[in-house]
């Protein structure tokens, strides 16, 4: 199967990993220049050899996952059976994105969005074919989940179709029926909000918030360190995203959480968030 993903950044590269390191895939990993998606893929070979190093893996089966990636810009998704959008947060970025797919791929190409709140409905409003969600999780090729979202327009016979190819990667699909947040980040988002919000209050330290959930609840991640990894923007924009399609304002982000964003605080993307990051 060929696969094209949309967006080299950290979701689309873990995507682009997580087909490749699955015999009977071949991967198109695209961003808006040449230069982008062979960073992606740069990313995945640094990942890779790390594994290798730890003694994980044999560089020749992850020379094998690096030869099935190629990269460049959405031309090279003239041949794919399905294209998975991991672009910029956006709805008219991801809107644009599938209407220049309609020219270059097949007809019979699938089109499934990667979106992790936005409308998979509206989003797939203006297509010549139906959109599916499947939406995978940081770091994709690491876990399990992949939720499958139908639109209204979605057909039961894509939804099955997308649920299969997901455990052919060896990953478990849920159904969704779209909803503001699907299943995963309806929960956990405001989760990690009000840990902003017991941070702000001083209830107490970072690491001591972290640690309570680490300890307290399994949790492999504190709700502050996850909000660094996952970035401080993304978690705003889910949270507004919540709040506006709801109406309801036991989503509204913590006003620390816009201030930190506002001032550039993102996470490990930008070096400071809660905790402080070095490359
Ligand atoms: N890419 C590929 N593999 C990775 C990776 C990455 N970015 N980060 C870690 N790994 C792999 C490691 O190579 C390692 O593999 P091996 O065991 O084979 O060596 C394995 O994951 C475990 O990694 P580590 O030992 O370095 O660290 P860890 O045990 O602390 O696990 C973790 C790391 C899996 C990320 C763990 O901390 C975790 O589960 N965190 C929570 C992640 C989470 O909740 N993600 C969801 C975020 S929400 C989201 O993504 C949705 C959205 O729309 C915003």
């Amino acid at each position: 199967m060929i696969v094209g993903i949309i967006g080299a950044g950290t979701m689309g590269s873990g995507i682009a990993q997580a087909f490749a390191q699955c015999e009977g895939f071949q991967v198109r990993l695209c961003d808006i220049t040449e230069e982008l998606a062979a960073r992606g893929k740069g990313r995945i070979e640094a990942q890779l050899m790390k594994r290798v190093q730890k003694g994980k893996m044999e560089a020749a089966a992850a020379q094998t996952i690096l030869d099935r990636i190629a990269t460049g810009t959405k031309d090279i998704c003239t041949d794919c059976d399905l294209i998975v959008e991991a672009a910029f947060e956006s709805m008219d970025v991801k809107q644009q994105t599938f209407q220049e797919l309609m020219a270059i791929a097949r007809p019979d190409c699938i089109f499934a969005s990667n979106t992790s709140s936005l409308s998979i409905t509206q989003i797939g409003a203006k297509l010549d074919r139906p959109l599916v969600g499947m939406h995978f999780f940081n770091p994709a090729p690491v876990m399990k989940l992949v939720e499958v979202i139908a639109g209204i327009n979605t057909p039961r016979a894509l939804v099955d179709r997308v649920k299969e190819i997901a455990v052919s990667l060896g990953k478990t699909p849920v159904e969704v029926n779209e909803a503001a947040g699907f299943v995963v980040n309806r929960i956990l988002i405001p989760m990690i909000n009000e840990a902003v919000g017991v941070y702000a209050e001083g209830v107490a330290s970072a690491e001591d918030i972290d640690t309570a959930m680490k300890l307290g609840a399994n949790h492999p991640i504190g709700p502050l360190a996850l909000g660094d990894m996952i970035g401080l923007d993304v978690v705003l924009a889910i949270m507004e995203v919540l709040q506006a399609e709801t109406g309801d304002p036991k989503y509204r982000p913590h006003p620390l959480l816009r201030k930190m964003v506002r001032g550039g605080l993102l996470g490990v993307k930008s070096g400071q968030g809660f905790f402080t990051y070095t490359k």
